[in-house]
């Protein structure tokens, strides 16, 4: 059985647990990596198990029923594929991604979340809500601010001069920095639009400032010092990595950073290149953290699967293939364009008249076409499915990886370096955070 990875502490300082170095990790990884690579390569599309699995592995994925496939896709697959009769390649994949899940423990879950909402989120003199934050962001603003004023605390009291909230949005956590940390904060984002709007949100707040920047880019020019802390709440894509380097560079006192969508690297960057040492010179280790966008699509998962999600799932995959049958081949994801994701909530009569629409062809199909349209692809979709859950643990994999790589490049400076999950995957799948400090 798989051990919950949140623990309870009620003193401030066990709010960031000790782990193990992040290098670690990244060396359990090593020897997996030709697996890890197929897996990501073979991404399933149609009914049919990759060549990489033996008839075990096809056998064991199709039978698991529709509640276990909900569960998997709801919470992982760990837990399923640990606790059963899983065939060894199955099980050999889901120790390591346990193996790794002990480098992110869970950060402390008990304080009151809420009081971020009594204080900067109301305005001071009308004291009404500025605006409408989502409870989930209420949340990650929360345990974000306690982990930063957690780590400030470990650390000498004119170690750290000004908090730098890289990719800050709507300014929400950096505005909460400004009233609870004491600290002068900067806020950082390349977009104009969402720095005005923060602007008129939180103008009152005198510690605060803002700078609009690209980081990365040839023309960024952001001054960052000895004595800044770097904070990233869903900093994504290539920002993560730029966010570390900018770190490395400029010899900063503590960074925290909370990674996002991997996926999301610049059009200039074909690839994510690796960060750390440990990485860069282990040549199986680059193969798989030397990636590739596409490969890296495979961490933007859902952990709310609702039978509704699944339902438009269906429809797509029937849409394709109805599309296939008229002789209509797009690339992967091509055959959606133009079409909301909330449109195949309304089915695939609806959808292909859409489609009908946006190429102007003929695909006109009956109530009755439709529904055995949809019947053959649920079949066939639940195959899909359940053959895709060993790529869909790979990616988590790749994900812890990525972490990983970003703490060990951190590990080469600074004095202590840790891993975490801060919150539930309810609250948010990106969970996964890094605290360095000296
Ligand atoms: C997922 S949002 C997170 C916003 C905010 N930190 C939060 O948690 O609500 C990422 C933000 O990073 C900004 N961003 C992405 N790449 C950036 C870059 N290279 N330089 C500056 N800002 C960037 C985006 O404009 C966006 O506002």
């Amino acid at each position: 059985m798989v051990r919950s990875v949140f623990h309870s502490h009620s003193s401030p300082y066990s709010f960031i647990l000790p782990t193990p170095p992040p290098s670690k990790g990244l060396e359990i990884i090593a020897p997996h990596v030709e697996s890890l690579c197929s897996l990501l390569r073979n991404r399933v599309y149609v009914p049919k198990a990759p060549s990489i699995f033996d008839h075990k592995v096809e056998e064991y994925l199709k039978n698991l029923s529709d509640p276990v496939l909900h569960h998997i896709e709801t919470h992982g697959a760990t837990e399923t594929l640990l606790g059963g009769d899983a065939p060894p390649y199955l099980r050999c994949l889901a120790s390591l991604a346990f193996n790794l899940s002990q480098f992110f423990p869970g950060a402390c879950q008990d304080f009151a979340v809420d009081e971020y909402q009594q204080s900067v989120a109301l305005h001071p003199q009308k004291g009404l809500p500025r605006t409408r934050i989502r409870s989930a962001k209420r949340h990650q603003i929360a345990v974000v601010t306690k982990c930063t004023q957690t780590i400030i605390s470990q650390m000498r009291s004119d170690s750290i001069e000004r908090i730098v909230d890289m990719g800050a949005g709507h300014s929400h956590l950096s505005a909460n920095f400004g009233e609870k940390l004491g600290l002068p904060i900067l806020a950082i984002d390349r977009d104009s639009d969402l720095l005005r709007t923060s602007k008129k949100l939180y103008s009152d707040i005198p510690n605060l400032s803002w700078h609009q920047a690209c980081i990365g880019t040839p023309r960024e020019d952001v001054q960052i010092g000895t004595n800044d802390m770097l904070v990233g709440l869903h900093a994504c894509g290539s920002l993560g990595d730029q966010l570390i380097e900018k770190a490395v560079q400029s010899g900063v006192s503590a960074v925290f950073l909370v990674s996002c969508c991997l996926q999301k690297l610049r059009p200039a960057l074909p690839f994510r290149y690796p960060l750390s040492d440990v990485v860069v010179q282990d040549k199986q280790l680059l193969k798989l953290l030397k990636t590739e966008r596409r490969l890296l699509g495979v961490t933007n998962r859902s952990r709310n699967a609702s039978q509704t999600s699944t339902q438009g799932r269906v429809t797509r995959y029937a849409l394709r293939k109805l599309l296939g049958d008229h002789g209509l081949h797009f690339k992967h994801g091509d055959e959606v364009h133009g079409l909301s994701r909330h449109a195949f909530k309304h089915g695939l009569k609806y959808v292909s008249e859409k489609i009908a629409e946006i190429h102007q062809i003929n695909l006109r199909l009956s109530e009755e076409e439709a529904g055995e349209r949809m019947e053959a692809a649920a079949v066939d979709y639940r195959a899909v499915r359940a053959l895709s859950v060993p790529r869909a643990v790979a990616g988590e994999i790749l994900e812890m990886a990525i972490v990983l790589d970003r703490a060990a490049r951190l590990e080469e400076q600074f004095h202590t370096v840790r891993t975490m999950r801060v919150w539930p995957e309810s609250v948010s799948v990106r969970n996964q955070a890094i605290a360095a400090w000296n």
